[in-house]
């Protein structure tokens, strides 16, 4: 994308007020099915920081929080297929509850990689909470236990979501024209 698009330019999908709405939704079915644990968020930088935060909030449960960063999306809204840990968690999990708190799940590597890495670390039990899914993208089977919105095949910005590091602040979600790319298998 050599010419930017102002805000204004970027077409609505999600309101920020339906977010929060979905999101509140998802931290009481959680709290339900966490109620005699403590929960622990493994958040997925940077594209999940700022539903974690909410999460976090609305949850009715105790809980421990920690983060990890993965390769994510260059300049041009195109996976280049390779998933790997940048930043990888400061705590141990074996013998905890964990969710993982994903922006979005789109081919589902990601995901799928997670999962399969945490899993090693033998935590009590381990899910994966996503805000948004395009299962249209999907090329690795991961299916989320606990997922906000299930959105068509553009490519989406804000609410901590970037095109190349950018409208992550929007408190709306919008998507970018034309550039709903297919990836490459
Ligand atoms: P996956 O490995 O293809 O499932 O992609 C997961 C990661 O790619 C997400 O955690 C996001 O960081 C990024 N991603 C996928 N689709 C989008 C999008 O539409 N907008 C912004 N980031 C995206
Ligand atoms: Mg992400």
């Amino acid at each position: 994308m050599s010419q930017p698009f102002t805000e204004s330019e970027l077409p609505l999908l999600l309101e920020a007020a339906k977010i929060q709405a979905r999101v509140r939704e998802l931290a009481a079915e959680i709290s339900r099915d966490y109620q005699d644990s403590t929960l622990h968020l493994v958040g997925v930088l940077k594209g999940a920081w700022i539903f974690l935060a909410d999460l976090t909030r609305y949850l009715s449960v105790p809980c421990t929080v920690d983060f990890l960063a993965i390769q994510s999306y260059g300049a041009n809204a195109v996976s280049s297929g390779e998933v790997k840990i940048t930043k990888d968690l400061d705590l141990g999990i074996e013998g905890r509850d964990v969710l993982i708190v994903e922006d979005i799940l789109d081919t589902g590597r990601t995901c799928h990689y997670l999962l399969d890495v945490l899993s090693a670390r033998s935590p009590r039990s381990l899910k994966l909470v996503t805000l948004l899914d395009k299962p249209a993208h999907r090329i690795v089977p991961v299916r989320a236990d606990y997922s906000g919105f299930e959105i068509p095949d553009v490519f989406v910005v804000g609410y901590g979501l970037d095109f190349d590091q950018r409208y992550r602040h929007l408190p709306d979600v919008h998507y970018i024209p034309h550039a709903g790319v297919p990836k490459a298998p």
